[in-house]
């Protein structure tokens, strides 16, 4: 059985991870790694590739950045010659980025079939891309692998049959509870002269939350606050670092002049971190505040609490079961969460059914069994 499988950005790495070396394990089965180059830098994407002892990618398809249609485009157009050249049996798609759908969009017009591991996750919020994007991709897909039981209810109601459906597990879980033990000998606390639990880690990227100056503003208001309670730092995604010289925001916020060392800052920006300085730099928080889709899944398998600055997440489970709580772009709510994590040691939390480790093994086991139906 010939599996391609694919990746583009950064959360797509950790997902493909143990899904690769599982297959590996299996002599009938022979995997090939196509990376779309959605994205480039060496620190969006080839320290993940050390980090995670990924296998150089067989194809690398080099698009780069773009507008939706033309990435999208581009690699549909690109990957269609890889099918073409190498009509694999199965093509693995994971999360939702624009890799994922252009990918799949590509194979099932070749009557290629397709597995969408993380399908069926829903914050029901169209103007965001990953939306359009898991909603796409699980429309065509023919194999799909569900990391919580929300997914399946939703996958039900857009009318997917019960048995395209596999609660498998969460791989991204995988991926972090294998490294975990690995990233305590990273020498990332030392560096930023850091102590644990002393200090608040954030992710901010989003298109909903930096392109828009009034909504970026009113965040970075509330972590100019934040900053005085607690030290913040922040390894600055490439859309966020361009935001900020766009709307020229170190004129009215001083913190966010690169380079700056005096003992009164406590806002640490750094350059986007590889897999294991930004876990272990997560196991070690006070508090997590991010916009992102898998961090408020690991945070919640880490017991740290996670401040989400999102109104909506497709991942119910890590607010029902997990450390995750909603504040969305307000200043005082935000304010309020990390105040509350502040006073509190420890979040009360369960790791959610299957969130064990084992998802890879059991995707590769359905898809050998269900491939040769
Ligand atoms: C993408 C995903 C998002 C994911 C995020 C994680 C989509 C629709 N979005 O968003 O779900 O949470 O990745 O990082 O697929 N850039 C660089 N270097 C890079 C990559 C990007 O400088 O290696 C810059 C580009 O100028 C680009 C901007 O960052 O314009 C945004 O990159 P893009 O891949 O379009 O989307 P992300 O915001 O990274």
């Amino acid at each position: 059985m010939k599996i391609v499988n694919v990746v583009g950005a950064r959360p797509n790495y950790m997902k493909i991870a143990p899904l690769i070396e599982e297959m590996e394990k299996h002599a009938e089965i022979e995997t090939l790694l196509v990376h779309t180059g959605q994205h480039y830098d060496e620190n969006m994407s080839k320290l993940f590739f050390e980090d995670l002892s990924l296998p150089k990618p067989d194809v690398y398809l080099g698009i780069g950045s773009g507008t939706h249609a033309f990435q999208t485009a581009q690699i549909m157009i690109e990957f269609e010659k890889v099918l073409v050249r190498e009509r694999p049996d199965l093509v693995i798609v994971v999360g939702d980025v624009n890799s994922t759908v252009a990918c799949a969009l590509t194979a099932t017009k070749l009557g290629i079939k397709i597995a969408h591991v993380e399908a069926g996750l829903r914050s029901f919020d169209r103007s965001m891309p990953e939306e359009i994007n898991r909603l796409l991709t699980d429309a065509i897909s023919d194999f799909l692998f569900i990391t919580e039981k929300s997914a399946e209810d939703n996958l039900l109601k857009e009318g997917k049959a019960r048995d395209q459906i596999f609660f498998a597990g969460n791989v991204m879980i995988d991926t972090l509870l294998k490294n975990k033990e690995k990233a305590r000998q990273s020498q990332i606390l030392d560096s930023l002269k850091l102590r644990r639990r002393e200090y608040a880690l954030l992710t901010l990227h989003r298109p909903s939350n930096v392109d828009d100056e009034q909504i970026f503003v009113d965040i970075l208001k509330a972590l100019d606050v934040i900053r005085r309670k607690i030290t913040v730092v922040y390894p600055v995604h490439p859309r966020t670092k361009k935001k900020i010289e766009e709307f020229k925001l170190t004129s009215q916020f001083p913190f966010l002049e690169a380079g700056r060392t005096d003992d009164e800052k406590r806002f640490i920006m750094v350059e986007p971190l590889g897999y294991l300085d930004f876990l272990q730099l997560m196991s070690q928080a006070r508090c997590v505040l991010t916009d992102s889709g898998g961090i408020q899944e690991e945070t919640t398998v880490l017991g740290i609490p996670c401040i989400t600055l999102r109104h909506n997440t497709e991942r119910p489970v890590t607010i029902d079961q997990g450390t995750n709580t909603l504040v969305g772009a307000d200043r005082q709510r935000i304010i309020d969460a990390v105040c509350k994590a502040l006073e509190y040691d420890n979040a009360a939390a369960k790791v959610p059914v299957k969130w064990d480790g084992s998802a890879a093994s059991r995707i590769v086991q359905i898809l050998l069994s269900e491939m040769k139906k």
